[in-house]
């Protein structure tokens, strides 16, 4: 019987689990209570999910994954209230069904509408959402700015509504409820550097940001160190930090389908495991939680993002609820 993770870690950080309704029933529901203390929604709280037409909420399917999460004593983050994908058609139109222009009107508009959708969770969650993702992935180290181009960067003509939304989301949500800016490659030097410029100008311009999330998408190659190293940067920005989205791809580079996974990747991404949650917990002081992006590899995204992978098998638990040895490398680091 395997030792439960969310034990195994208890004095370091909450152990979180990105799911969708199906891993809350059933054997994934009994894994996922066994090892995880926290759970994200991984697609049931983005924009097109809860408000997919205007005025129209769907919160049933992110229901279902609250509840079995209350019922358990897990805490929930919520993910998430602003990103360029998964957000509807309709936030960018107007009433005539129009593109939004680059106007004053236009950006009131966009900002009332972000309003509203945050207001409906607000109502509908409270603080019972310990901590949102407020805006996703909105940093490009490409653009001279690090800021990425978007719909709401080009209504915007520039980042001036990153600010708008954090003081939105703060005056709006219960007060205990931490406000966090996500992105991915974070570990990255220059990712790092454009998220880092960024959040130290929103803190300088008193926007009530809590904290950093890094997604932590990687793979088996990428060096576990630098993570830390992101962590130890940030912390002079007196933020809160989490890591957000964890999974270890066992793919490489532009790497197509494989017939099956080699298996000497799945022991290369044991060690990595192991030398990864070595450099976390080193710093479990600064994190406010470790999630991982999925329960097991058969619903992990990486097996149809960004092509049809079968081979791909990022997490801690196999197609059949197995512990892998990513899972041993975390609970038996000797
Ligand atoms: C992914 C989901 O896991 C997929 O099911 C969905 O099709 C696309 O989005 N960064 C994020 C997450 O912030 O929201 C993404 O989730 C993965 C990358």
């Amino acid at each position: 019987d395997l030792l439960p993770l969310k034990d195994f870690l208890e004095c370091d950080f909450p152990i979180g689990c990105a799911v969708e309704p199906p891993e809350v029933v059933g054997k994934p529901a009994e894994l996922l209570a066994k090892h995880f203390a926290q759970v994200t929604t991984g697609n049931q709280m983005k924009p097109d999910a809860i408000q997919p037409t205007e005025g129209v909420f769907t919160f049933d399917r992110a229901d279902q994954i609250v509840a079995f999460a209350e019922a358990n004593g897990m805490r929930i983050w919520g993910h998430t209230l602003l990103w360029h994908n998964q957000t509807p058609a309709w936030w960018f139109l107007d009433a005539a069904g129009n593109p939004l222009q680059p106007t004053r009107a236009h950006r009131a508009l966009l900002l009332a509408r972000f309003e509203a959708h945050v207001t409906a969770l607000a109502e509908h969650y409270g603080d019972r959402v310990w901590a949102w993702d407020v805006v996703n992935e909105v940093v490009d180290p490409e653009q001279a700015d690090g800021l990425r181009r978007s719909r709401w960067y080009e209504v915007f003509g520039g980042g001036a509504y990153i600010g708008e939304v954090f003081k939105i989301a703060r005056r709006v949500l219960p007060r205990k409820v931490k406000l966090f800016i996500n992105d991915y490659n974070t570990e990255f030097p220059d990712k790092r550097e454009a998220l880092y410029n960024l959040v130290q100008d929103l803190k300088r311009g008193r926007v009530p940001v809590d904290g950093v999330g890094h997604q932590a998408h990687v793979d088996y190659k990428r060096d576990p160190q630098l993570l830390g190293e992101s962590i130890d940067a940030f912390r002079r920005l007196r933020v809160l930090q989490a890591v957000t989205e964890l999974d270890v791809s066992v793919s490489d580079y532009m790497e197509e389908s494989l017939p099956s996974t080699p298996p000497e990747r799945l022991a290369a991404q044991g060690r990595y495991y192991q030398e990864l949650f070595a450099v976390l917990r080193a710093r479990a002081r600064h994190l406010e939680s470790v999630t991982m992006w999925g329960l097991y590899d058969a619903v992990s995204w990486l097996r149809t993002w960004p092509v049809s992978r079968p081979h791909e098998a990022p997490l801690f638990f196999d197609d059949r609820l197995q512990a892998k040895a990513a899972y041993w490398g975390v609970v038996d680091p000797a």
